[in-house]
C-alpha cells in the first residue's frame, strides 16, 4: 500500500535512545510514500548520526536554524511550509517542555512555533524513562501540549534502555507508522462506538476435534481498523484466527457461535454500529463429547447429527436497538454465484439496512476482494482492491448513510 503517497513529512528528532528506532520509523514513512525531512537536534546527533538520516531519507538532514544552505537562510520557514506534518520522533522531556513554552532557540522548536498550525499538524511521540513520563511536570505540560494543539502518539511500556521497567518507551517504528497513516484518515466516524465479528468460528466435535471454515479473518479485521482510523471506538470479535489486533482496537477472541453470539450481544448494548463480516458456522454438532471419540476397531464411524446455530446478525437486527435504527447493522453474504440476487434477498431476510456481497471462492484468504453494496435505495459497486482499501472505501459508505438516517 502507498498509505502516505504525496504526503511530505518533516520527521524531527531529538535527545533520546530512541533515536536508533526513529532509522527505521523514517523507513517505513519511506515505503508507505511519504517524502521525508529529517531535522535533529544537537542533542539528538549525539545518539545517531544526520549521516545515517541522510542516507535512508536520502536529504540532506537540517540541524541548525543558521544553517547557510537555504538561500534566504530561513530553514524554519521553508521547511514548515512544505510539510503536511511536523512528527517529533523521539520527542524528550526537554522538548515537550520547550514546545510549551513556545521556545525558539533551536531549529527544530522554531519550526514548531513558525509551523501554520491549521496546516500543519504536530505530532509528538514522547519518549523518556518512567519517572520523567510520570513527573506531574511531564504530565502537565503534555496536557498543555494536547491543549495547544498537537497530537500525543502515546508512549510504550515495557523494558527501558535504563535498566528500569514502565511507561515512557518510544512506540514502535511500526505503531507510530500506524498512527501516522490513521491520523491522515478522515473521521467520519468520530463519536461511535462501532462492534464488528470477524473470522470463522470453531464447533467442538469433541476436545480434541471441530468443525471450522477456511475464513482468513482479513476483511473484517481490515474493517475494524478502518472504523478506528475513521475515528470510532472499535470492539472487534474475532473467531480463531492468526492475525495482528489492529492499534487501537479492542479484541475479543472467541471460539463457537455460542461464544460469539453471546459476547456479540454484551456489547451490542453500547454500539452505534455493528458489522457482521464473520463466516459464523451455521450448524453446530448436537452433542460435543466430553471425551475424544474414539476408533474402537470396528470400523463403525460415529454418526454427527447437527443443529442450528444462532443467527447473530438477525438476533442484533431484529433487537429493540436494532429495529429502531439505534444500533446500525450492516451484514455480509458469501456467494458463490447471483451475487445481486442472493444479496438482496439477504438483506431483507436478515433486516437490515445495508447488505455487502461478496464471491466467497474469490475472497477467502485472499489480500484483495470485491464488494457490492446493498441497500434500499440501489447497487454500488466496490471494484477489486487490496481488503484495506475496500473497508475505507465501506466505512465512509455507512458514515454517509448513518449520517443520513441521523439527519431524518
Ligand atoms: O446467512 P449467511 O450466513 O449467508 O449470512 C451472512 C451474514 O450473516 C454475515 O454478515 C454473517 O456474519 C452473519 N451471520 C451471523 N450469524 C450466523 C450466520 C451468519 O451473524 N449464524
Amino acid at each position: 500500500m502507498n498509505d502516505l503517497a504525496g504526503k511530505h513529512i518533516v520527521l524531527g528528532l531529538t535527545g533520546g535512545i530512541a533515536c536508533y528506532k526513529a532509522a527505521e520509523l523514517c523507513r517505513a514513512l519511506l515505503k508507505e510514500g511519504a517524502t521525508v525531512q529529517v531535522v535533529m537536534t544537537e542533542a539528538a546527533a549525539q545518539f545517531i548520526t544526520p549521516v545515517t538520516m541522510q542516507a535512508l531519507s536520502n536529504r540532506a538532514v537540517y540541524g541548525s536554524q543558521w544553517d547557510a544552505r537555504a538561500p534566504n537562510n530561513m530553514a524554519h520557514i521553508n521547511l514548515s511550509r512544505e510539510a503536511d506534518a511536523i512528527l517529533i520522533a523521539p520527542c524528550s522531556a526537554d522538548f515537550i517542555a520547550r514546545l510549551v513554552h513556545g521556545r525558539a532557540d533551536d531549529l527544530l522548536s522554531l519550526m514548531c512555533l513558525a509551523r501554520p498550525r491549521d496546516q500543519v499538524p504536530l505530532l509528538v511521540a514522547p519518549a523518556m524513562n518512567r519517572e520523567m513520563w510520570a513527573h506531574p511536570a511531564t504530565q502537565r505540560n503534555v496536557t498543555q501540549l494536547i491543549t495547544d494543539g498537537a497530537t500525543i502518539l502515546g508512549v510504550g511500556r515495557g523494558d527501558q534502555a535504563c535498566g528500569e521497567t514502565g511507561d515512557g518507551r518510544m512506540l514502535e517504528p511500526q505503531e507510530l507508522l500506524d498512527d501516522v497513516i490513521a491520523f491522515f484518515q478522515p473521521k467520519t466516524l468520530a463519536g461511535q462506538q462501532v462492534l464488528v465479528t470477524a473470522g470463522p468460528t470453531y464447533e467442538a466435535i469433541d476436545p480434541v476435534r471441530g468443525i471450522t471454515n477456511l475464513s482468513s479473518g482479513k476483511m473484517g479485521f481490515a474493517v475494524a481498523r478502518a472504523a478506528r482510523e475513521a475515528g470510532a471506538e472499535v470492539t472487534l470479535v474475532a473467531g480463531p484466527v492468526h492475525l495482528a489486533t489492529p492499534r487501537g482496537v479492542r479484541r475479543i477472541d472467541v471460539k463457537s457461535a455460542l461464544n460469539m453470539l453471546e459476547v456479540s450481544v454484551e456489547c451490542a448494548q453500547s454500539a452505534s454500529i455493528f458489522i457482521a463480516t464473520a463466516a459464523v458456522a451455521d450448524w453446530r454438532p448436537a452433542n460435543s463429547a466430553e471425551q475424544k471419540i474414539k476408533k474402537d476397531g470396528s470400523g463403525e464411524v460415529p454418526r454427527l447429527t447437527f443443529v442450528e446455530n444462532p443467527d447473530i446478525l438477525a438476533t442484533l437486527a431484529q433487537s429493540p436497538r436494532g429495529r429502531s435504527g439505534e444500533l446500525y447493522c450492516v451484514g455480509f453474504a458469501a456467494e458463490s454465484h447471483d451475487l445481486l440476487a442472493n444479496a438482496q434477498a439477504k438483506r431483507l431476510r436478515k433486516g437490515v439496512p445495508l447488505l455487502v456481497g461478496n464471491i466467497g471462492p474469490a475472497t477467502f484468504g485472499q489480500d484483495d476482494n470485491a464488494l457490492l453494496l446493498v441497500d434500499e435505495f440501489g447497487v454500488k459497486d466496490l471494484a477489486r482492491d487490496s481488503k484495506l482499501a475496500l473497508a475505507r472505501k465501506l466505512i465512509a459508505e455507512i458514515a454517509t448513510r448513518t449520517r443520513a438516517r441521523g439527519q431524518k
